[in-house]
Order: structure tokens, then C-alpha cells, then sequence
């Protein structure tokens, strides 16, 4: 841990804006806890300029690097929102932890926030969430329960992963309490109070289209409510993958009743993408524009490209959620090509 001055104790946006730890200098980007790099309106995740593929030269587009987050998505927000709620009402803590239905992201996370207070997790997530994430959900050290259920939890089902965490948090009251990302309110909170006014800040209020995916749906309903409440003509644009999709975290338009935060209001448009173009836009991301992008920004970026080619001028953000490093394995389902040159 490196040794501060009181000078640069005291200049530290951390304890003067959000009352954080001794230590923090955002100016410097040296953290005294790694919660203290959770992103909010004074550290807001990098927002970068498309450049090489953006058809319409008087529209800037801006990618929302969500991957630079401290547990490498924007479930963090959700996930941090979620805990800090529960910790403040003491529900968590003398041998109590989490249990949370995940389809990687939320239970990444929670498991590693978790870990870092000395809490326990168990991640109930589906069997065709990609390895590389129920890998890593156990090299952060969540208890892991695997399921034959659809890729992203489907609320109801009576076999599928949220009503087995609603199961392990009846029967072990003592050992777990169950955030529930999919109904819970601090889940579009987090959006609302961080990412929307992270957004208006760095466009400074000339944003006039959001792009995002939507799977518990907390990211669109708390940035579209927070933005329009800046500016009501700002455009919000949801983009899905057809039905049949394996793209961990996200819900087809078919799926979308039973997610409790969805709120059609929200959103002008959605978007409808045949599922492949997400692989193929992520690899195009890396490509022309060096963003490492996982295949649910490709498929945003595809929404938004069309709806770019035929704007006029204007400003849209893409919410980016998570980066590839967790996708190699489906990379190499859907493009075989990659696969091939790998090997002596
Ligand atoms: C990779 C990925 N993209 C998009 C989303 C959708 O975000 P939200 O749940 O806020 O709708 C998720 C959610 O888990 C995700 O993991």
C-alpha cells in the first residue's frame, strides 16, 4: 500500500465528493480498496469515439467501455447497489452470504465483492453459459450449482436457476440471502444514480441516442429514466438477439414479459438482430477499432450502426456491458476460422 501526504489525502475527489477511503486519488488513479474504483460520476467508465466504423460523419458515436469496471462488467453496478443495500440493512454477515442466479456477469461480481469483505457466494448459473465464465465465477470463489436451464435464468420455471436460489435461501436462512437481480429495485438504481449521470457528464448534455441490450433489463430502465428526466427527446434504443440466441445475459423480445424491470415505456425502439452478427460485429470491433469487445457490444453496435446510417447529426452512446476474454470459447463456435493457425 503506498504512503499518502496529507496534501494528496485531502486533494482526493474519493473523500471529499463520495466520502470513500483515505488514500484514494482518482487524479491519480490510485485506489485504497478496490471498491473505491466502482465506477460513479467522479470515476466514470472511459467513453471512446467510434471512428473507422461509423458510416455518418456528422454523428459521433461513443462506446461506454464497461469491461474497465473492477470485476469486468457492468454488473457491477448492479451487483455493488445490491450489496451495499443489504449490508446497510445488516442482512448480510456472521457467517451469511449470497446466493444469486446468474448467467455469469451478476454472480462474477457479487462472488468477488463477496470475497473481498470475507462473505460467502453461491452462483446458480445455467449450463450453457460459456466455460471461461463458470471458470472464473469459481476462480473468485463462488460455491457454483449448474443447471440445465435456459441460458439466461428464466424467472418461474420450476427446475430452472432462480427458484434454486430462492430454495437455497428458504432452506439455509442462516447461510444465504438472495439479491435478486431480476426483480430488484437497486438493480435500475445503480443505473439511474451512476451510468445515466455518468453519461450525461461526459457527453456534456449533447447526447441524443443510448444503445443498449437488455437482459434483467436494469441497465436501459435506470439510464433511459435518468437521462430523460435531463431531456425527454433523447432516443433510447434497446437491441436483442433473434430467438434461438446464445448470447449469455441477454433475452430475445419472446422472453422479455419476465424480467420485472423491463419497462417498455423506457424505450422508443428495439432493435431485433440475427444473433450470428454479434459474433461477427465483436470481431469487427477488435478489428477496425481495437475495442475488445464481447459479442453483446457487437450486436449493440449493429443496432446502432443502422440506426446511425440513417440519422442526421447527433451524439449516441453505446453501452457496452463486457469485454471477449469471456467469450473465446463461443468466438470459436460461431467463427471456426479463429480456431484454425492456433496449433503447431
Ligand atoms: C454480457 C451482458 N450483456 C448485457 C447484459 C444486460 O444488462 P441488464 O441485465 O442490465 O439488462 C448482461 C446482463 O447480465 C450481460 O451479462
Amino acid at each position: 500500500m503506498p504512503e499518502f501526504s496529507t496534501e494528496t489525502e485531502q486533494r482526493s475527489t474519493g473523500e471529499a465528493r463520495a466520502g470513500r477511503s483515505r488514500g484514494t486519488d482518482y487524479s491519480r488513479r490510485v485506489f485504497a480498496s478496490v471498491f473505491d474504483m466502482l465506477p460513479n460520476e467522479d470515476n466514470p467508465s472511459p467513453m471512446v469515439r467510434i471512428n473507422r466504423l461509423n458510416p455518418n460523419a456528422n454523428f459521433q458515436l461513443f462506446a461506454k467501455l464497461e469491461w474497465l469496471n473492477p470485476f469486468g462488467s457492468v454488473k457491477d453496478r448492479a451487483a455493488w447497489a445490491m450489496l451495499r443495500d443489504l449490508l446497510e440493512r445488516g442482512e448480510v454477515g456472521n457467517g451469511r452470504g449470497l446466493v444469486e442466479p446468474t448467467s455469469g456477469n451478476t454472480g462474477i461480481s457479487l462472488a468477488a465483492m463477496a470475497q473481498a469483505m470475507g462473505l460467502r457466494m453461491r452462483a446458480v448459473v445455467p449450463n450453457k453459459v460459456p466455460l471461461e465464465k463458470k471458470v472464473l465465477l469459481k476462480i473468485v470463489g463462488a460455491e457454483l450449482d449448474v443447471l440445465n436451464d435456459a441460458l439466461c435464468p428464466a424467472p418461474g420455471l420450476g427446475d430452472g436457476s432462480i427458484n434454486l436460489a430462492k430454495t437455497h435461501a428458504k432452506a439455509s436462512p442462516h447461510r444465504y440471502v438472495m439479491p435478486n437481480q431480476y426483480e430488484n429495485p437497486k438493480n435500475v438504481e445503480a443505473h439511474l444514480h451512476t451510468t445515466g449521470p455518468e453519461i450525461w457528464r461526459q457527453t456534456e448534455g449533447r447526447v441524443t441516442h443510448v444503445f443498449a441490450s437488455l437482459g434483467t433489463c436494469g441497465t436501459v430502465t435506470g439510464v433511459s429514466r435518468f437521462l430523460r428526466s435531463k431531456n425527454p427527446n433523447i432516443k433510447v434504443i434497446a437491441v436483442q438477439p433473434s430467438e434461438g440466441h446464445d448470447v449469455p445475459g441477454l433475452r430475445n423480445i419472446s422472453q422479455l414479459d419476465v424480467s420485472k424491470l423491463f419497462d417498455r415505456s423506457c424505450i422508443d425502439e428495439i432493435l431485433e438482430i440475427d444473433y450470428e452478427l454479434a459474433y461477427r460485429r465483436a470481431l469487427d470491433l477488435c478489428r477496425a477499432e481495437g475495442l475488445i469487445a464481447g459479442p453483446s457490444s457487437g450486436l449493440i453496435l449493429e443496432g446502432a450502426l443502422r440506426t446511425v446510417a440513417q440519422a442526421g447529426a447527433g451524439c449516441g452512446v453505446m453501452i457496452f456491458p463486457d469485454n471477449i476474454f469471456k467469450y473465446v470459447s463461443s468466438m470459436i463456435k460461431h467463427l471456426p476460422q479463429l480456431a484454425s493457425e492456433t496449433e503447431a
